[in-house]
């Protein structure tokens, strides 16, 4: 890395794909004054396979005996690995060649027979081009990494985790599970797994698999030849193909029938399918997502989701928390699309009115994320000055957000009745405090961490509480 960033071009690894002993020497020369080290690669197929497997930062490779075609080689390594620069040596070049070596990308062309000092010339040039490419390439990969993740709100210990996981994970190709329930926020974590990949260039192909029937959905995910089935008048890739050397987004995955989760299996195992109505096998690389709001653990005791899938699918497993179990996210969350939408509608909303804030808080948010979107979409059009108001929001919300509230209250205060019995005041206390941890622990997921510091005491304080009242 510290070379990256180093002003002066310091040892950087040279592999040469020449076998002139004449070049070798000119190249050994030249390279060893300015410090480089340099290795010689059999072939040039032996090449490519070492800057295939990264930390080369310059070929040189000789156009007359180069297999593949030099062009070919070129046009490749710069789609693939356009962090290596590429010298051309050759001993019958053409202008003519010399223009195609360039314009697939060679970074300068050498005529045999070459001097130290030319070689040593054209080195440093490609060097520091090569490190330029890299530069960027970092940057723009710190700047993807910022934006997607950026774009994802969670102070929540749940949601820092799941960040961290995410970024753990990204740029592998370990299949990953997203649960949780709608609009938790699964499409986003699957959209930034794959922005975070090495793969961000490739493709990222979502599908539905909740909304088609089945029949449609394998030739949909699979391909069909032509005569597979009626109306199949033609070859078609179906969009495991179309996501190669990208990721796949398999949404509402869980309600598939035992056909198609064995034809999935196959594909997860040993990334291979056929068409529908082929047996002609092809290879799919491509990093698989997928997306439940099921309880695939349920599904498969009942026998309705084959186990050996589940394991496959389960390999590393994100469940994204429901927002009335993170209500500390609600402000930031608020704000956030509070921004957003001001913009988007051209209006000049910068804040909440206390009163409002608390009432997004309280509220238990069936929708989830998506559900407060719309709500602050709804109060930003709404809005007359420049602050959402209590009246800005849906009344329905309010009402249970105001009930919600009012619950909380009672539970520390219950009502006092003139006629009732009179209950010894410890137990009176006792059963009060019982009531209000218990709250605390619903109220925070039965997160005993965030439970505490709710109630404003600390870890062991309520460990011993809990302990004495029984409350597991
Ligand atoms: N942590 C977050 N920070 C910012 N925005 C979020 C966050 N989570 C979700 N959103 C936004 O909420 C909306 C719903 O998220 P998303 O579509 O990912 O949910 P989902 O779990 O895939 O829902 P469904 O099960 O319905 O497909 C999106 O507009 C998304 O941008
Ligand atoms: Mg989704």
């Amino acid at each position: 890395m510290d070379r990256l960033h180093s002003q002066t071009v310091t040892m950087a690894k040279v592999l040469v794909a020449d076998p002139d002993p004449q070049s070798q020497d000119a190249l050994r020369a030249a390279l060893a004054s300015a410090g480089h080290s340099m290795e010689i690669a059999p072939s040039t197929k032996d090449a490519v396979a070492a800057v295939d497997e990264g930390g080369i930062d310059l070929l040189v490779c000789d156009a007359d005996m180069s297999d593949p075609p030099i062009g070919d080689l070129l046009a490749d390594l710069r789609a693939r690995r356009p962090e290596t620069a590429v010298i051309v040596t050759t001993a019958f070049g053409s202008v003519d060649d010399a223009v195609c070596a360039m314009r697939n990308g060679a970074a300068d062309l050498l005529r045999k027979p070459f001097r130290d000092e030319q070689a040593r010339l054209a080195i440093e040039r490609a060097i520091e081009r090569a490190q330029l490419v890299r530069e960027n390439e970092d940057l723009r990969h710190a700047l993807d990494d910022r934006v997607q993740l950026g774009n994802l709100i969670g102070e929540d210990p749940r949601m820092q985790a799941i960040f961290k996981t995410v970024r753990a994970v990204a740029d592998t190709r370990t299949t990953v599970l997203v649960t949780g329930e709608s609009g938790t926020g699964k499409t986003v974590v699957a959209r930034a797994l794959h922005a975070m990949s090495a793969r961000r260039h490739g493709p990222f192909v979502e599908v539905n698999c909740g909304a088609m029937p089945e029949t449609l959905l394998e030739s949909e995910l699979f391909g069909h030849v032509r005569g597979a089935f009626t109306g199949a008048t033609r070859d078609k890739p179906g969009k495991f193909e179309a996501a190669n050397g990208g990721t796949i987004f398999l949404d509402e995955i869980g309600t598939s029938s035992p056909a198609f989760q064995v034809r999935l299996l196959r594909v997860l195992q040993d990334r291979i399918l056929e068409r529908v109505g082929d047996n002609k096998t092809i290879e799919v690389d491509c990093r698989i997502v997928l997306a439940t709001n099921l309880d695939l653990e349920a599904a498969v005791r009942q026998g309705r989701f084959r186990e050996d899938l589940y394991y496959r699918i389960n390999v590393v497993s994100i469940e994204m928390p429901p927002l009335r179990q993170r209500r500390e996210d609600v402000p930031a969350l608020a704000m956030h699309f509070l921004r957003r939408f001001a913009k988007d509608h051209g209006k000049k909303v910068e804040r909440f009115a206390p009163a409002a804030l608390a009432a997004l808080r309280n509220a238990s948010w069936p929708g989830n994320v998506r559900q407060l979107e719309n709500v602050i979409e709804r109060a930003v059009v709404f809005a007359q000055g420049t602050g959402i108001d209590l009246k800005d929001l849906p009344p329905n919300l309010v009402e249970a957000a105001a009930a919600a509230a009012a619950a909380t209250t009672a539970l520390a205060t219950p009502p006092v009745l003139a006629d009732a019995p009179v209950t010894p005041l410890r137990s009176a206390l006792e059963d009060a405090e019982k009531r209000i941890l218990e709250h605390a622990l619903v109220h925070c997921g039965g997160n005993r961490e965030r439970a505490a510091k709710a109630l404003g005491i600390n870890r062991s304080t309520l460990f011993a509480k809990l302990r004495r009242h029984g409350v597991r």
